[in-house]
Formats: C-alpha cells, sequence, structure tokens
C-alpha cells in the first residue's frame, strides 16, 4: 500500500484545509477571470466525458492539484458557462463572491438542521432572513413569523409548489374526506412553469382536474380574472372543487405578469389556495418601481420566489413563504421519537422544525448564504443590481424596435427581451426557420447563449439580461451578433 490513502484519510485537516481549500478558490478566481473566453454554449459531444474517464473509480486518491489540472483538461470544455457575461439564455443563475462565501461556510459548517435542537442558530437565522426578504419585498403582514406567517428557504420552486399544493390539498380534504381528492381542481396558465403540473400530480390531482386556461397578447399574456371566474364557476356547477390557482409574476417564456389582486378576489370568493410564483422577478420586487406587480398579495396564501436566479445567491435558494404554517406543517410533518426536541425546546410551541415545512428531511444551511449576500450588498446595493441589468434590457429592446428587420414579439418586462428577426414580405413558416436558423447560428458562434419560446406560433429568441459580470459592452456585442448573423441568413 503506498503512503497517499492513509494521508488522504485525514479527510478534514485543519493544517491542510486552508491549503487545498484556496487552490480551488484560485483557480476559480482564474476561471471567472477567463470565463468570457471559452464557447457559451458547451460545443460537446455527447458522451464525451465517459470516454475521458477511466470506467472505475480510482483505488488511490491524488493530489487537489492534480484534481483540478483535471477539472481544467477535462471538465471545463464540457460546461455551459452560467457565469459567462454573454450568458442570456434561460433565467440567469447569477453568483456573486458573497454568494459563493456563504455557500462555503454552509459548506464547511455542514450542519443538518432538520429540527431546532440540530442547529438552533440555523433555524433562526432562516427565520430571520425570510422575514427580511419578506420587507425587502413588500410582502404583507402575515407572510412574516411576527405576522402569524412565516417562510423556508428550499432547493427550488418545484419543492415550494408541491409543499403548497399538498398543504391546500389536505385542507381541503380534512373537509371533504380522502375520496374528495377526485373533485379538486387546479388552475395555472399556459404560460405557468411545467412544474405546476409536475406538482400537482405528484399530490395525486386527476389530470382531467388541471385547468390551463388561455392567456392571450391582449394582457400580455397574463392571466386575468374572466378567464378565471368563468373556468371556477363551471367546475363549481359540476360539483368539482377549485382547490389551487397559481399566479406567477414574470413567466418563464415571456416575462408575463398575472394581475394578483383580480385573480386574489377571485380566489378569496371560491376559498381557492392563491400561490404567488415569482421565482424570477421576484427580486426585481425590492425595487419599490416593481412591487406594484405583487399588490394584492394579501388575499395570497402562499409566495415564492428564488434568490438563486437574480439576487447574487448561488444555487440553490428558494424562498417560501405561507400565511398559514400550520396548513404546511399538518401536510408535512413526520414526529417520530428520535428527532424530537430536547430541552427547553421541546416545551416551546412556537418552535420551528423546519422538516414540517418541506418534502425532506434533511436540509442545508442556506440561510446563512443568504444572510452572507444581505450584509455583504446591503438592500442599496441589490437594487443598484436590479436595475443596472433592466437598463440593459432597455437598451437592448431599444434597438431591437428600431430595426425595421426585427420585432419586439411582447413588451418588455423586467430584463427579459423577446424578440425576433421579421424581414417584410417573408412567409411565417420562414420567418420560424429564419429565426431557428438566427439562433442555431448565434449559440454555434459560442460567443453568446440565448434561448428560444414559443407564443401563437410565433418562435421567439429570447434575451435574459442578468449575469453578475454583464455589462453594456456585452449587449452590444450580443447584438452585434445577432445582426452579423442575420445579414449572413438573409444575404444567403
Ligand atoms: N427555472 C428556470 C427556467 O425554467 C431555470 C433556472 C434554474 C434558471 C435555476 C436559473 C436557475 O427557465
Amino acid at each position: 500500500m503506498g503512503s497517499l490513502p492513509l494521508e488522504a484519510m485525514m479527510p478534514l485537516n485543519p493544517d491542510s484545509f486552508a491549503g487545498e481549500s484556496s487552490a480551488v478558490v484560485d483557480f476559480l478566481a482564474d476561471y471567472y477571470r477567463n470565463v468570457d473566453k471559452y464557447p457559451v454554449m458547451a460545443n460537446t459531444q455527447p458522451g464525451t466525458i465517459r470516454k475521458l474517464l477511466p470506467e472505475a473509480a480510482p483505488e488511490l486518491g491524488d493530489s487537489m492539484d492534480r484534481i483540478l489540472d483535471d477539472v481544467q483538461r477535462d471538465i471545463l470544455p464540457g460546461l455551459t458557462h452560467w457565469q459567462s457575461p454573454s450568458f442570456f439564455a434561460y433565467f440567469p443563475a447569477n453568483a456573486s463572491t458573497a454568494g459563493f462565501a456563504g455557500e462555503m461556510l454552509s459548506a464547511g459548517l455542514n450542519v443538518v438542521p432538520f429540527v431546532w435542537t440540530a442547529s438552533p442558530v440555523a433555524t433562526e437565522l432562516e427565520q430571520v432572513v425570510v422575514d427580511w426578504m419578506a420587507s425587502l419585498l413588500g410582502l404583507p403582514e402575515r407572510f412574516h413569523f411576527k405576522g402569524g406567517g412565516g417562510g423556508v428557504l428550499h432547493g427550488s420552486t418545484c419543492e415550494a409548489v408541491v409543499c403548497t399544493l399538498a398543504a391546500a390539498r389536505d385542507r381541503a380534504l380534512s373537509k371533504l374526506g380522502h375520496e374528495g381528492i377526485l373533485k379538486l381542481v387546479v388552475y395555472a396558465s399556459d404560460q405557468t412553469h411545467a412544474t405546476f403540473q409536475k406538482g400537482a400530480s405528484i399530490v395525486g390531482i386527476p389530470p382531467a382536474n388541471f385547468r390551463i386556461l388561455r392567456t392571450s397578447a391582449n394582457s400580455g399574456y397574463g392571466l386575468t380574472a374572466t378567464i378565471v371566474q368563468r373556468a371556477i364557476e363551471e367546475d363549481v356547477a359540476r360539483g368539482l372543487v377549485p382547490l389551487y390557482l397559481c399566479a406567477t409574476v414574470g413567466t418563464t417564456g415571456l416575462g408575463a405578469i398575472d394581475r394578483v389582486r383580480e385573480l386574489g378576489h377571485v380566489a378569496r370568493r371560491y376559498g381557492t389556495w392563491l400561490h404567488i410564483d415569482a421565482a424570477y422577478a421576484g427580486s426585481a420586487a425590492i425595487c419599490p418601481e416593481f412591487q406594484g406587480h405583487l399588490d394584492g398579495a394579501e388575499l395570497a396564501d402562499s409566495v415564492s420566489m428564488n434568490p438563486h436566479k437574480w439576487f447574487l445567491t448561488n444555487m440553490d435558494c428558494c424562498c417560501l413563504w405561507v400565511a398559514n404554517p400550520t396548513t404546511m406543517t399538518d401536510a408535512l410533518s413526520a414526529d417520530p421519537e428520535y428527532l424530537k426536541n430536547v430541552g427547553t425546546a421541546s416545551k416551546m410551541a412556537e418552535t420551528v422544525d423546519y422538516k414540517d415545512w418541506q418534502i425532506a428531511l434533511s436540509r442545508r444551511f442556506r440561510a446563512i448564504k443568504l444572510w452572507v449576500v444581505l450584509r455583504r450588498y446591503g438592500a442599496a446595493g441589490m437594487r443598484a443590481h436590479i436595475r443596472r441589468h433592466i437598463q440593459m434590457a432597455e437598451w437592448f429592446e431599444h434597438v431591437v424596435a428600431a430595426d425595421e428587420r426585427f420585432e419586439v414579439v411582447v413588451p418588455r418586462n423586467f430584463s427579459l427581451v423577446c424578440f425576433r428577426l421579421r424581414p417584410r414580405f417573408m412567409a411565417d413558416k420562414a420567418v420560424e426557420a429564419l429565426n431557428r436558423d438566427l439562433l442555431a447560428a448565434v449559440n454555434a458562434s459560442g460567443r453568446a447563449f440565448m434561448t428560444h419560446f414559443v407564443v401563437d406560433d410565433k418562435f421567439v429568441i429570447r434575451l435574459a439580461v442578468g449575469g453578475s459580470m454583464t455589462e453594456m459592452r456585452h449587449i452590444r456585442a450580443a447584438w452585434e451578433l445577432l445582426k452579423e448573423k442575420a445579414n449572413d441568413l438573409i444575404a444567403t
């Protein structure tokens, strides 16, 4: 046996910890310095990494330096570079030094705070930061712990939606009896994230009871009360029970905005649970000029947003607030003897055990990450960060609208611009093919990465601004790139 395995088996050696970890930090600093030199979208054939790496795990350990060399050589080429300043696809997952530092603290401390006793400060810091966030977004008192509600940090909106659906379901079934599940109906728009249908099917809503309501250009593809009211009335007339309505502020495809207050009134009228999904655009609500989109939130039962998208908090972090936490804990609590709190906490009714607010038992200390972000940049810094991206998107929308060969397909909300190339006198089918080719050419160039959406049979290209390192020059370069590829395509 060589000496390496034994040496490696001091896996948490305080003396080598700093050296090995700082090698990783130096590696990442270098990566960020050069990230704009890689093709933004991975230019890799399927199966590449499997061919490169051995079939079995190594028998002997290796040095961190050699591992980092392999990361550089084998891993980086297969990455799509989400932190590239020219990444405009999906929505951003913007990272920051503070987000990274917070993630390091969370990873390094590595506690598992499922009940209060398992790490009291992790639970309480989470309560503090979700209350802070609720205030920053201007959410009503009822979503704060001091207002009788409260928040929790999940890994993703999908989990948040599943948990609130389970809460709503059990609240309804406690009156209807278990067989009542066949009567429960859920409502969303044709712009709602696919996660919602997945969540509804996970909690046992019959597929025939998913109502996907059509939106149109008239409302900017936002859901309005009239259409929801009509659908609910029809269901009620058939003896069904309107369980849950998912409203979105800033939809994934187009950044559309559902009318929260209107929808809230309808939901209240029928005792329907209203959830507001503000995964992406929720971050903008820290700026007073965008808070109006959450107006009416006091009529909702739950709200969620993802700091890991646009709030400089490295993956993963989703804030979920509920007005009535008991509905959640009734649905999600499991209380085996071995997890009971000990000492004073066992007697305190108000102690939060976050295992009862989520799907899994295990959980991460995410609160410290969000806390470090908020401490490091402050609310003012975060507002400046959001406004900077919005200004860049505004500029892009402007130049697209001013170029007669292009069109902005839906008016911009927040930092997402949806547009297409639309040469005059070209048939619709040809326009679609042209835009598919344009997007493919842009992405193949490696100089930017954008994704698409289809609305009313129009193939649109999405430019989502939000990278931490994105500057005006990158937006200008993206526009130049689009024009260059458009010229090539139109000329041929
Ligand atoms: N939820 C985003 C989408 O559907 C993807 C995403 C995940 C973006 C995580 C950023 C961070 O487009």
